[in-house]
């Protein structure tokens, strides 16, 4: 029995592409003590792997060359030496882009796949969705009739912002790229607006949707977008500094055209990196888990499907093709 894998071939020093990857097999290993073998059916690609595609200081270490590319990843345990998991379980794990994940027990999260879809823990009601709830409720901390901004608002993490605000009687304003996104934030995902920035005039636009300024930024962005919005912040306003995919995370410099408003508006800008908050786990995730079956957090995903289409699909996020939580079902 083989494992298919796919692996980091070289280090982009500009925009990264399927050339940057190999699929492989190697040998499935045999099971230690403590150890379970699991089957994968979904990986997750993340934003944050293209940053550990580059040899750079970052709050992680670099993706080494040559292994197996990281990440979350939800799948079947096959085989078990470890007391608290059975074949047949399912588990949301650190397994990678491979088919075959070994890992020790204690490193998995068995999850019900008779609750929510196995992949909803990859998403909404997994990482992603924890990385909402901190930003929004520990930083921003909303309160009814507070205007908040959501970039990247039809992606991941934005979608289940926006959801989350709106629960809490914010007004909710999103960005993103392109008239049917917009459409989906607003229609189907219920933010009072959504500025697409493609279109144009871009400060106008948010002007518009957002007559009483803005008292929190969730920015997963960056750059132009962020700028923009902050010339709109009040008083006390609040930013959550989630992402900067705008600067592509190639490991350029990323500027911020002018501060002023962060003195004059006395704002608080903070970012934050979710493995620093393990606390907000216990917390956030079975609320989640609850207001995704109940229908209260809607959510979609881009499926690719097949390992041999994993760099492509990783890429094309990238791009901003998903729309929703952007998986691979192996
Ligand atoms: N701090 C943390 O711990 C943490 C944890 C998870 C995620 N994040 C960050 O959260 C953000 C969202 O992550 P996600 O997993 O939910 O990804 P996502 O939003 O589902 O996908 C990425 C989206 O970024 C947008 N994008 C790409 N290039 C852009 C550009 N130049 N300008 C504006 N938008 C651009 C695209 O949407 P459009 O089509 O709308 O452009 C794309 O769909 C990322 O910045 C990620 O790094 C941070």
């Amino acid at each position: 029995m083989m494992n298919r894998q796919i692996v980091l071939a070289a280090r982009p020093t500009g925009a990264a592409g399927v050339e940057h990857f190999r699929l492989q097999e190697a040998p499935i290993p045999s099971v230690g003590e403590g150890e379970v073998l699991v089957k994968t059916r979904f990986f997750s690609v993340d934003p944050y792997m293209r940053m550990r595609m580059n040899d750079v200081k970052s709050y992680a270490p670099p993706q080494k060359l040559n292994e197996v590319m990281g990440g979350g990843s939800a799948g079947i345990v096959v085989e078990s030496r470890f007391s608290g998991l059975v074949a047949g379980d399912a588990v949301v794990m650190g397994g990678g882009w491979q088919e075959y994940a070994l890992l020790p027990g204690k490193t998995l999260r068995k999850v019900d796949a008779s609750a929510l879809p196995l992949e909803a823990y990859l998403g909404p009601a997994g990482m992603t969705g924890v990385t909402a709830w901190h930003g929004l409720f520990n930083i921003i901390a909303p309160k009814a009739g507070e205007t908040v901004l959501v970039s990247a608002a039809a992606g991941a993490v934005g979608s289940v912002v926006g959801q989350l605000a709106k629960q809490v009687g914010a007004r909710v304003v999103g960005v993103a790229g392109g008239a049917e996104k917009c459409r989906h934030v607003v229609d189907d995902l219920g933010f009072d607006a959504c500025v697409d920035y493609k279109a144009g005039d871009l400060a106008a636009a948010l002007q518009a949707a957002c007559p009483d300024g803005i008292d929190g930024i969730f920015e997963n962005v960056g750059g132009v977008v962020m700028d923009t919005a902050l010339r709109h912040i009040n008083t006390f306003g609040r930013v959550a500094i989630c992402g900067l995919i705008s600067g592509g995370y190639g490991g350029g410099k990323m500027p911020m055209a002018d501060i002023t408003m962060l003195l004059t508006q006395r704002v608080l800008v903070k970012g934050f990196i979710l493995s620093d908050h393990a606390d907000v786990f216990p917390v956030a995730l079975p609320a989640l888990a609850t207001k995704v079956a109940a229908g209260e957090i809607k959510w979609r995903r881009t499926i690719t499907r097949g390992i041999e289409n994993g760099a492509a699909a990783f890429i094309g996020m990238l791009a901003g093709a998903n729309i929703g939580k952007a998986l691979v079902e192996v």
